[in-house]
């Protein structure tokens, strides 16, 4: 049996008709930037994370640099970001001129914690990029009340927690600002680039409104009140964006159940949300030692896996900066991403746990 890592070409059957038609239409109209379909998605978008503004942009690095540089943070300013997360989350903190301090996360669910973030923190912190990894969202309440003694902003970095909640609340309703990614294999995804801030501040949407699209502000297209950048969602990704929102509930629900049945033989492998939280399992993580011999092993029997992420920002060449994070390092050399997708069968989950626990017998 072959098992894909995810298939999106099964989730987007029931909308490829659909799709063909915006294109369509696209054609007919050229109305490929800006325009109905981004500000309809933009809106369904903010109140389906339960927040009043969503500005659209080009990917969800960008959401990340234009929130920090409409925040006010750049140069000369830290950011607290945990180690172990995909590079755009520090990249981004860089881009935005800022410098980005890598934290170490806890060692069950892998995330910071006021403590971990307390060992990064200096005078010239400012802010805290809250990363829902996996999914999995970070317990707010704890990470809120450690910046508010600070006086740090909280950024979520939500691109891999679409849908995920807390008490009701969604990812993306917990900082001063949220970003998303929609590249296709998120939980909502394009199909190319793109991604969003949400925020319940309305001058902070307009501000990232503005330097997402070349410092335009007040309707002028000729008028630059800031040095901006070209940053924005096309008309197209939005109107599939807005065909597939409807069904990002009933994709993360099926994605909770096939983890059901890979809870029921790998239990305690799993790297498992806090209590209380539903995670959107961007992605489903187990730890296992000999993880390369583990995975070849899987190759083998034609199950494809993934690594996220294999090498802590801090020890990336592109950063190799000190940093004190031995749980990230040592969770790093342990953790493999097994195939989770909506459409997955429960032969397909025994097929692939039966591989995992056979290959960790050797
Ligand atoms: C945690 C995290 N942050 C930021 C990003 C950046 O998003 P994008 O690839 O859309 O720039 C991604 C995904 O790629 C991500 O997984």
């Amino acid at each position: 049996m072959k098992v894909p890592f995810m298939d999106l070409r099964a989730m987007h059957a029931p909308i490829e008709d659909r799709v063909l038609e915006l294109v369509r239409e696209l054609a007919g109209t050229s109305a490929f930037i800006g325009g109905r379909h981004v500000a309809e998605f933009e809106s369904a978008w903010a109140a389906y994370c339960g927040v009043e503004h969503a500005v659209g942009v080009a990917n969800g690095t960008d959401a990340i640099v234009l929130t920090l540089r409409a925040l006010g943070v750049g140069p000369g300013d830290e950011v607290l970001v945990p180690a172990n997360t995909f590079i755009a989350s520090a990249a981004a903190v860089s881009a935005a001129g800022a410098t980005p301090v890598f934290v170490d996360v806890d060692p069950v669910h892998l995330q910071v914690t006021p403590d971990t973030l307390d060992a990064g923190r200096t005078e010239r912190t400012k802010a805290v990029l809250l990363v829902h990894l996996y999914g999995h969202i970070v317990l707010p309440e704890p990470i809120l009340a450690f910046a508010n003694a600070h006086g740090l902003v909280v950024v979520e970095d939500a691109a891999q927690a679409h849908g995920a909640t807390w008490e009701g609340r969604r990812a993306g309703s917990f900082g001063v600002a949220a970003c998303f990614s929609f590249y296709p294999g998120k939980n909502l995804g394009a199909w190319g680039d793109g991604g969003a801030v949400v925020t319940d501040d309305p001058a902070l949407a307009e501000r990232i409104r503005t330097l997402a699209n070349h410092g335009r502000a007040g309707g002028d297209h000729y008028r630059h009140a800031e040095i901006g950048i070209n940053s924005r969602l096309d008309a197209m990704q939005a109107g599939i964006l807005s065909l597939k929102l409807p069904l990002l509930d009933g994709w993360n629900a099926q994605k909770d159940d096939i983890v059901d049945l890979y809870r029921n033989k790998l239990g305690g492998m799993i790297v498992e949300p806090p209590d209380g939280v539903t995670s959107a399992w961007h992605l489903l993580v187990v730890r296992v030692a000999d993880r390369d011999a583990v995975r070849a092993e899987l190759d083998r029997k034609e199950i494809q896996t993934g690594v996220h992420y294999p090498i802590p920002c801090h020890q990336q060449p592109a950063y190799n900066v000190a940093a004190h994070a031995p749980v990230a390092e040592s969770a790093a050399r342990e953790l493999l991403s097994l195939p989770l997708f909506p459409t997955m069968t429960e032969a397909q989950v025994e097929y692939v746990s039966a591989a995992l626990t056979g290959a960790l017998r050797g």
